[in-house]
């Protein structure tokens, strides 16, 4: 089984088994991102949608909200929960974007980043496709620790799927040309930083 296929089969019950007790954590994390009003955010491996009203809520009528997936089947998912007319779903791997460079204010990473085969690829088109200035956020709702345990424990698919070291990933973005990298790690939330 690839791993698209690994997620087209749980996205009919993802909302389930991950986001019964998550809507005010979730909440709590878009609003801390203090996103511009009018912005356009990419929310990148975007599952079912999950973050999109809290996005919405943050950038409002002028902004403009695209979530990406490989999974067509969890953008599916999205499209029946969510009828908005800011929002725009695009199928498409972390690793080849089909967004012209310097399109987006903010990229979004949420619980989606470990899963990315090619990370390095996935940063390298993050950075194409912000614009000067623009922001990236990898966040999750456990620390990086408790991500990698998370998984091992599921033992699928993903259970080698993982978060990489602080001063790795400070060197990938840095590589990528972020900078002002903050990367913050504890056991209940997990965010890196970064601005191109
Ligand atoms: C753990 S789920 C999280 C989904 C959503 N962000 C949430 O929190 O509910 C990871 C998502 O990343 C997507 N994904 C994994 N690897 C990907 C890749 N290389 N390119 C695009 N999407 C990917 C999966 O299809 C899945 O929807």
């Amino acid at each position: 089984m690839s791993r698209k296929e690994y997620f087209d089969s749980y996205a009919h019950k993802w909302d389930q088994i991950c986001h019964t007790d998550t809507e005010d954590k979730l909440k709590k994390l878009i609003r801390s991102l203090r996103l511009k009003k009018g912005s356009q955010v990419l929310d990148l491996g975007c599952g079912t949608g999950v973050l999109f009203p809290h996005i919405l809520k943050s950038i409002g009528d002028k902004g403009r909200l695209f979530g990406s997936d490989f999974s067509p089947k969890m953008l599916m998912e999205a499209k029946r929960k969510n009828q908005n007319k800011n929002i725009i779903l695009i199928c498409a791997p972390a690793e080849k974007l089909p967004f012209i460079p310097e399109s987006f204010d903010y990229v979004i990473a949420f619980a989606s980043f470990p899963h990315f085969e090619n990370k390095a690829k996935a940063l390298k088109e993050i950075s194409r496709v912000l614009k000067k200035g623009g922001k990236l956020f990898i966040a999750h709702l456990l620390g990086r620790k408790e991500l990698k345990e998370h998984h091992r424990l599921s033992g699928s698919l993903v259970c080698r799927d993982f978060l990489p070291s602080e001063n790795i990933l400070n060197k990938m973005l840095y590589s990528k040309g972020f900078k002002k990298i903050v990367i913050m790690d504890n056991p209940s939330l997990y965010i890196a930083y970064g601005e191109k």
